[in-house]
């Protein structure tokens, strides 16, 4: 595998490949990681990964410094997967002078959920996501449905600015216990991973009640937030929402039965757990 963290040399590794299948990353990679690498295997070739911390899409208050910087682990993960190039730029290698052209995602799809009680996120996001495409130009690219909204963001952005680029969604990796594997796991104590999978087990019986024909969206989102709350969460938001646009469903979309998606935000202690479940 090549590690590579010049754009210009970049550029030139992969002139001439058509069919490139590229994962962006910010490393601390875990199976989670590695089973999109697999998945961008079946749907391109060369497989390309990127690891960059964005600071973008990091609010002032929130976890950049102290975000889990694994490198060499992550360098011998992805050798094992049959990675080709590995993109890991610097600071100073993407952004070598300030950011400031960004993508701003629509308001009723980047400022809803994630975005409301992360402001600025998903415009970070997307910014760096489009200038990761730029420097790889992939064929495909794939992201997880574990960051539900930020995949659908990123495949409209595709979308509307017509990139070459198609993205492939991949199924959410859980451990055994049904928590979702995540690079933040890592700052919960035994007490609190054990712990951890009640939001999990709370999305299941949240789909499963819509499953069975309770129907008062409201209210079923208000029991799982009390629920985790008096197990010692602090539930940012837990939100039955239409997959198509992550709008609540009207009365007459659940008429007709439009497909849906349960999307939670919590904390436990310190640590701010996100997952969701398609109903
Ligand atoms: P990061 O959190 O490192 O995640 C990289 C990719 O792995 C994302 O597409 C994410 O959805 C996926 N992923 C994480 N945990 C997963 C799991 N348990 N199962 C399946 N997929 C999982 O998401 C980012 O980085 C950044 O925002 C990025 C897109 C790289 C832009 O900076």
């Amino acid at each position: 595998m090549k590690i590579i963290s010049s754009i210009e040399e970049l550029r030139d590794q992969l002139s001439g490949q058509l069919r490139t299948a590229f994962v962006p990353t910010m490393g601390n990679l875990h199976e989670g990681h590695l089973s999109l690498m697999r998945l961008a295997k079946k749907h391109g070739d060369p497989v390309v990964a990127s690891i960059f911390v964005n600071r973008l899409q990091f609010g002032p208050n929130e976890d950049f410094d102290k975000y889990p910087r694994t490198f060499q682990a992550d360098v011998e993960k992805l050798e094992k997967e049959g990675v080709y190039v590995l993109f890991a730029p610097t600071e100073k290698d993407l952004y070598p002078e300030p950011q400031e052209y960004r993508v701003r995602p629509p308001d009723d799809l980047g400022n809803i959920l994630e975005g409301e009680f992360r402001p600025g996120f998903f415009t970070g996001v997307t910014t760096v996501v489009l200038k990761l495409f730029s420097c790889v130009q992939p064929r495909v690219a794939v992201f997880g449905k574990k960051d539900y909204q930020q995949l659908m963001i990123v495949r409209n952005m595709s979308k509307q600015f017509a990139l070459p680029t198609e993205i492939i969604a991949a199924e959410t990796f859980r451990a055994e216990d049904g928590l979702a594997l995540s690079s933040r796991n890592m700052y919960l104590s035994p007490e609190e991973r054990a712990e951890a999978p009640a939001l999990y087990k709370v999305l299941n019986e949240v789909a499963a009640e819509v499953r069975g024909g309770h129907l008062d969206m409201f209210e079923l989102e208000r029991q799982a937030m009390a629920k985790l709350a008096t197990r010692n969460w602090k539930p940012d938001y837990i939100s039955i929402r239409k997959r198509a646009d992550l709008q609540p469903p009207s009365a007459g979309d659940i008429a007709q039965q439009s497909p849906l998606v349960v999307v939670a935000a919590a904390k436990l202690g310190g640590t701010r757990l996100i997952d969701n479940l398609e109903i």
